[in-house]
């Protein structure tokens, strides 16, 4: 996204990529993955020739004087981010650098990673060459990618030099949005601090509801009450199975790694992500209060994503779901508007599972419908005809996408995040 971006700015990019199947793919215009409008962008891009791809990264520094570096930093084992890609990265630029680049780190990454990463240039440059390191860190969001990139609510950069401030001004002067300079450390620290009040912001919504559960308390309300004050404001408090995707669940537990690191106390992130954790177990749950025993039961799994507009299952709630009804000996009966594919990948086992593109044919002699992901088209429901697809008309709903009151009226038994259980 970073690349189109830039290119559709105007501005003359390469990137380079080592994976030949990718770099094969998006040579030809073809993007790997799911977000609305890419591909049209990146084709756009190709044709006008502002974008070029190389395998080579001494292509890329004899093309350009600044260097973008959107390597992956996923979550390593002990829940630290793995820094393997983006020192790879600085060893391979250190040892074909011949001049002055300035490097901005796009990945995300612990607050001391600048200094890391000017250490290993060090150590493997071939001679006395002066570069800069910044970080600008990325806040767009899958499946919104292309309005985030180009409408921002802010811009953060993250440099040590009036030249680094010079190169970024130029690049990011189409940009309109307040804009933060800073320094590197700080920016580092802002990407986390953002993502982890994000969660949090999710995983007290979560607590909400459950105590809405408990009280009956109406969580609809409840929502739009605090939300209104525009302190809290609207967004990402809504309540449900969970936050996924490769960046919130990866971050908030880096983040705890940072403040354990920093002996600072983290118990408020610890608790964010352990609220996470249990939501999808809940569904399973809810289930149980209506299907006791779910041996040999059919159901119908609706949202595979980890939200809607994107195909990546990465951390989906939905991974767990499933795994633990194949666990439970149900036949489970999935369906997705786009992440089909990269959820028999992630899963990588297929017993009793069976992968639908119509939704309603999926909901076939079902005993239970667990609803994951709130894509358009299941907001969309003819509940008459899921109803009589269905053996036992039962929803578990963990994205909360129906009205209780309708869904009732439609013969629906209706278990959902926040609703009390005899209330439904
Ligand atoms: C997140 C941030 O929102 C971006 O700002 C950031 O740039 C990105 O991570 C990143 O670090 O690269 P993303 O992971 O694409 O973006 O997805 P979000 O829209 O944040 O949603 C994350 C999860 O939270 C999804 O599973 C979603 O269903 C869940 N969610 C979101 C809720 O459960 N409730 C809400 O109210 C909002």
């Amino acid at each position: 996204m970073t690349s189109a971006g830039f290119a559709s700015l105007e501005n003359e990019v390469m990137c380079v990529e080592s994976n030949q199947a990718i770099l094969a793919d998006v040579s030809s215009g073809k993007v790997p993955i799911f977000e609305p409008e890419l591909e049209n962008l990146v084709n756009k891009c190709i044709k006008n020739q502002k974008l070029q791809f190389t395998d080579q990264i001494k292509d890329v520094l004899e093309f350009a004087e600044v260097i973008f570096i959107c390597v992956g930093t996923p979550q390593a084992e002990d829940g630290k981010a793995d820094l393997r890609q983006i020192e790879s990265v600085a060893i391979d630029i250190a040892e074909n650098l011949h001049g002055y680049k300035l490097l901005v780190e796009k990945s995300t990454v612990p607050i001391g990673t600048h200094i890391r990463l000017k250490n290993t240039m060090s150590r493997h440059l071939k001679g006395k060459i002066g570069f800069d390191i910044a970080c600008v860190p990325e806040f767009l969001r899958e499946g919104n990618a292309l309005k985030d990139f180009f409408n921002p609510d802010r811009v953060i950069l993250g440099i040590e030099s009036e030249n680094s401030k010079k190169l970024l001004q130029d690049i990011y002067k189409d940009f309109e949005c307040p804009k933060i300079w800073t320094n590197p450390a700080t920016a580092e620290l802002i990407k986390y601090a953002s993502n982890g009040f994000l969660a949090m912001k999710i995983s007290y919504s979560n607590m909400l509801a459950d105590i809405c559960e408990a009280t009956g308390a109406d969580v609809d309300s409840l929502i739009e009450g605090i939300g209104q004050d525009s302190r809290i404001g609207k967004e990402f408090i809504n309540p449900g199975v969970g936050y996924g995707g490769s960046c919130l669940p990866k971050d908030v537990s880096a983040f705890i790694d940072i403040f354990d690191q920093n002996n600072v106390n983290n118990g408020l992130l610890k608790e964010v992500d352990s609220i996470n954790r249990l939501r999808p177990h809940r569904i399973i749950t809810k289930l149980k209060s209506s299907i006791k025993n779910l041996e040999n039961k059919r159901i119908a799994v609706w949202g595979l994503a980890f939200k809607p507009n994107t195909d990546d299952v990465r951390n989906a709630p939905s991974l767990e779901v499933v795994n633990k009804l194949i666990e439970e000996k149900v036949t489970v009966n999935c369906h997705d508007p786009q992440a089909i594919n990269q959820f028999k990948k992630a899963l990588n086992k297929n017993t009793n599972l069976t992968f639908f593109d119509d939704m309603y044919e999926s909901a076939r002699d079902c005993d239970a419908l667990i609803i994951l992901t709130e894509w358009p088209d299941y907001m969309a429901t003819n509940l008459d005809e899921l109803k009589a697809k269905m053996s036992n008309p039962l929803i578990v709903d963990g994205r909360g996408i129906f009205k209780p009151s309708e869904i009732q009226k439609s013969g629906f038994e209706y278990k959902a995040f926040g609703l009390k259980e005899n209330n439904n």
